[in-house]
């Protein structure tokens, strides 16, 4: 005989690999608390219909509150031949607490699918609030120093060649930018996370008349899924928070990636808290920046669970079928990976320490070299000629062996004669820098109102 809660049409047993493949109990108990809460939602919600008596409902509610106590206090006797998972696992309880006549009853018209369907829902809102305020702490922390340190000038890069100076506060805040734009999409996607599917069944609908908005409103869901078959067959919101945190941890790797060039003994701009590093077993000079490394290489892992869900659900016909089962795993690990990460780079950039000295003396006075183009275009003569005159002062400079800014300025006039005097002022970096002085530029002003920026974003909710 079949004694699993499904059981009735079954004579013969599962093998037991089929139990240990099937089962997700050992994963999805972590959705203990979201299933009880559901059930006592429902449970109430067919005390309206008429199913379930005020004490009946009484009794569910007593007994679901001592399941909750026996899984918080770990004292949840699990029971590997019935308990599949996390749903049945907390009715077999119930039902050995109040008895089975009234705890029989809880399930009526609802399946396992609208309440798998719920439960995830309920706890990736929970998460997404955890990793929301962990991101607004983050971006907090960088706008912070990007205000302290906004005296700091360092080399910008393309192509990870020398580029022109800017203000070490404005790299920070590229990045800074960047994670804005992730907690607004973060907000935005919460709002698809929080529809109600408790209610739609197993697929059709339910019979008795339930109140799908009361429900949804005592589990402080914003709404309903309004197609039952969508209700179950749905985990578009898990494959989307995935989505989210891989574009979150594409930004996290680019970040950690200019970190780790940025604190090495060539650049040596940063230097990484020893509690964001670790040495090296054979060598004792090593401090290696690992957290930057398992934040880059943990982007992968991020991306891959992205694809996985995606390849698993694409092929799935209409509606629930239980490859979805295979979206909870990914989407705990994923939730965790992301609120780690999260963390991490919070302390990593908290406690870095910048050297302003060698950011400085990494700046080299051809990145003026544009400003020498500059300068000539305020005197009226047309960029492209001035691109190419401050082209052969580079030349020149190279061939003189010296400096740029060694030059004189017989020699600058030797290239035009439209060279003034005042050329010299321009190699200047700090002067460079407060050139740029148009919205979202490298100007003091200008990153200063880019902090402001990014701070009213933290707060539109
Ligand atoms: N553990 C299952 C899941 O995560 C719950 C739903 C099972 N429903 C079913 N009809 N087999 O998807």
């Amino acid at each position: 005989t079949n004694t699993k809660l499904w059981g009735g049409r079954f004579t013969g047993s599962v093998d037991p690999v089929m139990m240990q493949y099937n089962e997700s109990l050992t994963f999805d108990r972590v959705f203990y608390s979201q299933d009880i809460r559901g059930s006592i939602a429902y449970a109430r919600a067919n005390t309206k219909t008429g199913i379930l008596t005020q004490h009946e409902f009484s009794e569910i509610e007593r007994g679901l509150k001592a399941v909750q106590k026996e899984w918080e206090s770990n004292a949840f006797d699990i029971k590997p031949e019935v308990d599949e998972d996390i749903h049945t696992a907390n009715e077999r309880r119930l039902g050995e607490i109040i008895g089975k006549d009234i705890a029989g009853k809880l399930h009526t018209g609802r399946s396992r699918n609208d309440q798998v369907a719920t439960d995830m829902r309920l706890w990736l809102k929970e998460q997404l609030d955890r990793l929301e305020d962990y991101l607004i702490d983050f971006v907090k922390v960088i706008t912070a120093r990007a205000e302290k340190e906004i005296d700091a000038l360092m080399p910008g890069y393309t192509h990870l060649q020398r580029a022109q100076p800017i203000r070490w506060s404005h790299w920070m805040l590229m990045y800074g930018s960047f994670f804005a734009s992730d907690l607004q999409r973060l907000r935005e996607l919460r709002v698809r996370v929080n529809k109600c599917p408790l209610g739609c069944g197993a697929l059709a609908g339910n019979p008795f008349g339930i109140d799908r908005e009361a429900m949804a409103r005592e589990l402080g869901f914003d709404g309903l899924i309004m197609n039952s078959l969508a209700g179950v067959a749905d985990r578009d919101f898990v494959v989307e928070t995935m989505q989210w945190g891989s574009m979150l941890m594409m930004h996290m790797s680019r970040w950690a990636e200019d970190l780790i060039i940025y604190s090495t003994g060539e650049f040596h701009f940063v230097q990484l808290a020893d509690a964001y590093s670790t040495g090296s077993s054979l060598m004792p000079q090593k401090k290696n920046p690992d957290s930057l490394e398992l934040l880059r290489g943990k982007s992968g892992r991020v991306f891959g669970q992205m694809a996985g869900l995606m390849m698993s659900v694409k092929g799935i016909p209409s509606t629930y079928n239980k490859d979805l089962q295979e979206s909870v795993e990914p989407m705990l690990d994923h939730v965790k990976t992301i609120g780690d990460s999260l963390q991490i780079a919070t302390g990593v950039i908290s406690t870095l320490a910048i050297d302003r000295e060698a950011m400085l003396a990494s700046l080299t006075p051809d990145m003026l070299a544009t400003d020498l183009a500059d300068y000539l275009v305020r005197k009226g003569v047309p960029f492209r000629e001035t691109h190419h005159i401050s082209g052969q002062v580079v030349a020149l400079a190279e061939r003189e062996r010296k400096p740029m800014d060694q030059l004189s300025f017989a020699e600058l006039q030797g290239v035009d004669g439209r060279f003034e005097k005042s050329v010299m002022e321009v190699f200047d970096y700090e002067k460079s820098v407060e050139m740029r002085s148009a919205k979202g530029g490298t100007s003091k002003a200008a990153v200063l109102e880019q902090i402001e920026v990014l701070r009213l974003a933290l707060e539109a909710k």
